[in-house]
Order: C-alpha cells, then structure tokens, then sequence
C-alpha cells in the first residue's frame, strides 16, 4: 500500500538553535535540512506532502516554493500533537495511512523508512513508531514496553531515573491510520513538564483503546539523530558526510582525506575521479570520469565532463566544463559559462556568461564577460572584455583563432572576425574584420637623453 499522505512538522521553535531563522532551513551538505524528510517523502511515492511551519514559516515556504507541497500554518508551537492537528483539514483521503516526519531529523536512510512502511502494512497496525537503541539516550522519548509489546513513550523531561535508564527511544517516525490519528488527536492533553501536546501520547491512546500499536527497531541508531543545536547539527553533518564519501569511494572515487572533503547528496562522481582534500562539490553537480579535483576546489551546480583537471582553490557555479579542459589554480567560473574540449583556464581568471571554444587559452589574469570566444583562440595575459557601462551590459565576440596580445580591453559591445591579431595592450571599441591587425594604442615617443638633461636642470636651481 502507498503512503497516502505525509506530514512533515516544522512548525517548532527551533530554541535550542539559537537561530533567527527556522532550524529546518540550515543546511547539511548545501542542502536545508528540510530538504532530507521531504526527499523521502517523495521517493517513498506520498500522494500528497503536508509541511507544518509556524507563523514565521515564510522563509520555509520560499526556499520550497517550486515543490509540489503544501504547507499548513501552526499558529502557535503548542507541541507536537498540535501540529498534526494543524494538518488535519488539509487531508484528502482519510481511508489510507499517514507517515509523519519531523523536519530536523535529516540521516534516516530510504531503506529504513521503506521498512517501516511495510511492517505497518503487514501488521495492519493502527500506529507503527520507528524506534532505536542509542548507546546516550538523552533527550529522547523512552520507549515504555509491556513484555514485548510497546506500551507508550515517555519524554526525556517526563522520565523517571528508572525511565531514563532505557536506551531503547522513539525516532519520531510514524505511520498512522487516518481515521485513528484524527480521533486519537483529539484526546491528547498537555498534561507534562512542558505543558505541549505530545504526538507520542498516541502510542498510550491507540493500547488504551486496544488497537494495534507495531514498531520497528532501527539497527543503526545513528540514523535517528535529530538536530536540536548547533552541535548535533555538525555532528549529524558529518555522519552524513562520511556515508557519502564512503558510497563514492565504493564505486571507484578517490577520495584524499574524506573528513575534509564534501559532496552534496544530489552530486553524481565518475569512476577513477580524484578528489583532493578540501573540495566542495555541491548542489546539482556532475563531475566524469578521470578528473583531478585539487585541494580547496568548490563546484556549485555543475557539470564538469571527462578528464577534466580542476586545479587548487577554483570556484565554480552554475557552469559547464567540456572534456580533457584544464582550470585553475585560482580561477572563478561564474554562473552561465561554458569551457569548450581542452580549453585552458588558467590562474586568476574570471568568467561570467562566457562561452568559451574548444582548445581556446585564456591562462591567465584575464576577465570575460558577457562573452563569446570561438574555438583555438589565444587570449593574452590581462585580457579584459569590458562589458559593463555603468547601466546596461554588453556583449564581446571573439571569433575562431583570434589572436588577442597581452593586456587587450575589449569595449564591449565589440566583434572581432576570424583569424584576426590584436596587437598587445589595444583597447579595441570597434569591431575587427576576419583575418586583420588591430593596433589601438598610442605610439611610443623615445626623447634621447632626457633623463640627463632633466638631472642638470634641478642641479642648476
Ligand atoms: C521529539 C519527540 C521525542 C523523540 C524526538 C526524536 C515529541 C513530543 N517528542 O522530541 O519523543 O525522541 O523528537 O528526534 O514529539 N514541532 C512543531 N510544532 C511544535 C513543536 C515541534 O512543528 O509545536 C516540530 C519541530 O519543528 C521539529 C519536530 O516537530 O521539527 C520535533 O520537535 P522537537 O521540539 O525537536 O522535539 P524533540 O524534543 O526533539
Ligand atoms: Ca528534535
């Protein structure tokens, strides 16, 4: 049976962050942290996606807006339960089951929450809880067990000393009949040290009412950790860090000291790649086969083909890198640029929306922007296309096997033809025909002797 529906609560406080933004929103691995939960809920195939937030869920509702979700407002944070409650009205078909998430528990793994799903199905449970056993079970929902069968969930602040002792704990995972999580609702009481209505007071309602209560027992704990502050956040980071690196190294990646080294969990890595420490590979990257990623690379949204070598501490973003080309060290490939088949981009060098052509050289020191460069052109040192003036952007073009001399300006709007040589420091504001020699600078005035002269004339004063 599919998930009908999920609900996934962010409706929190986030008190324990210290953080003037939702908790939910911060990111692990480039991605906000409400992006894990609702990922799951996708790939687990929900029909419909329910985002609890409070009253300043705007920002949530910003960075989600091109998702098919829709969002419920909790008014105020009166505590779990509340918040599904908040949900409610919003679902469509009360004769499946619901599958709850809490938007700052980020590690679970698909395969775990698959599980979870069909023991629920398979048990014909009214309520299915995902628990674990943690080696600290501080601050976790104890579960409370009758012989084997689980009898309710006790929070942290809750417990008794004997309570506390128990390492077996609620992960905040559910699957709940709809018709029993309405009703259910309805009969939880903020009676507890925080005065909040519990969801895990389901658990004692569904045993009183003598409906069927299944769990399952998560054999890694370290998928359930949830991120209460800014500690469990970098160590939940990591956690997720390491699986990743792992995954990538299994399948033919290597990774040079993999604690230092992050690749978001939407990036896709080609066999033999070598990734030095300190590159950050982000957001929707692909990255082929036999690259060199050097140290300190970071690599934001895109897509970088075969053999290519980035070398130390170039940032790319929203770029794409054609095979065998070679960037860096210290190059900036801003958003829109494309590098053609074993183009060169060498040190301290800038593009922005720069189209540039196969086996084309810009090694170093140059800027260009709002630029086309054709294929096998050789751009001096210091080369500048100045794109921008004052108001609106232009664009250069730079045809196939240009010649453009050191510490060239292009005033753009400018083309320049095919095959054509600029002589070395032009500023060129006009256009350059196919095959011709463009010289725009003054010409050199020699004064023999001057300098002698000038030192005889302030001796004499
Ligand atoms: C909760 C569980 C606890 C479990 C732990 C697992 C309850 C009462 N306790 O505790 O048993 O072991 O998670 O990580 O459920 N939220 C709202 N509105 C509210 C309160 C919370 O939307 O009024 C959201 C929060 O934004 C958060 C989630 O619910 O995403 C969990 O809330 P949190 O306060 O972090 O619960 P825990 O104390 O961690
Ligand atoms: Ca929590």
């Amino acid at each position: 049976m599919a998930i009908e529906a999920t609900i996934i609560l962010a409706g929190g406080q986030s008190k324990r962050m210290k953080t003037k933004t939702s908790k939910v929103l911060h990111p692990l691995l480039g991605k906000p942290m409400i992006f894990y939960p609702l990922k799951w809920a996708e790939e687990l195939g929900s029909r419909q996606i329910i985002i609890v937030v409070g009253k300043n869920g705007g920002e949530i509702k910003k960075v989600l807006q091109e998702k098919k979700v829709e969002f419920a407002l909790q008014p105020a944070p009166r505590g779990t339960a509340d918040a599904v409650a908040c949900a409610l009205s919003q679902l469509k078909n009360f004769s499946g089951s619901v599958l709850i998430l809490y938007g700052d528990a980020p590690l679970f793994r698909l395969q775990t929450l698959k599980k979870l799903v069909s023991v629920h199905n398979k048990s014909r449970a009214d309520l299915t809880i995902l628990t674990t056993v943690m080696p600290d079970p501080s601050g976790y929902g104890r579960i409370l067990r009758a012989g084997k069968q689980v009898v309710g969930i006790v929070e942290d602040k809750d417990a008794s000393p004997e309570q506390k002792a128990i390492c077996e704990v609620n992960a905040g995972v559910y699957c709940v009949r709809a018709e029993f999580l309405k009703a259910g609702l309805k009969k939880i009481q903020p009676d507890n040290q925080q005065k909040e209505y519990y969801l895990t007071d389901l658990v004692k309602i569904a045993v009183e009412e003598g409906r069927k209560v299944a769990h399952y027992q998560a054999p890694d704990w370290q998928e359930t950790l949830g991120i209460n502050s800014r500690k469990e956040l970098a160590q939940a980071t990591f956690i997720l860090q390491m699986r990743i690196n792992q995954q990538w190294m299994e399948k033919g990646v290597s990774i040079e000291a993999p604690q230092q080294v992050v690749i978001g969990p939407e990036v896709k890595i080609g066999q033999d790649t070598v990734i030095e420490a300190g590159a950050r590979l982000l957001g929707n990257t692909r990255i082929g086969k036999n690259c060199w990623i050097q140290a300190g690379v970071r690599i934001i949204d895109s897509v970088i083909e075969d053999e290519v070598e980035i070398r130390q501490g170039s940032v790319i973003e929203e770029s794409r890198i054609k095979s065998g080309a070679t960037i860096g060290p210290m190059a900036h490939l801003r958003p829109g640029s494309v590098v053609g088949k074993r183009a060169r981009i060498g040190n301290f060098v800038e593009l922005k929306k720069a189209i540039v052509g196969d086996e084309t050289k810009a090694s170093h020191l140059t800027y260009l922007g709002d630029a086309v460069v054709g294929r096998n052109v050789n751009i001096g040192c210091g080369t500048i296309t100045c794109n921008y003036d004052g108001e609106r952007k232009h664009q250069t073009i730079i045809e196939d096997e240009v010649f453009v001399g050191s510490d060239t300006q292009f005033i753009a709007p400018v083309r320049v033809g095919k095959g054509a040589y600029i002589g070395s420091g032009s500023t060129i504001t006009e256009d350059v025909p196919a095959h011709s020699l463009a010289l725009a600078r003054s010409r050199q005035v020699v004064k023999p002797g001057w300098t002698k002269a000038q030192k005889k004339k302030s001796s004499k004063k």
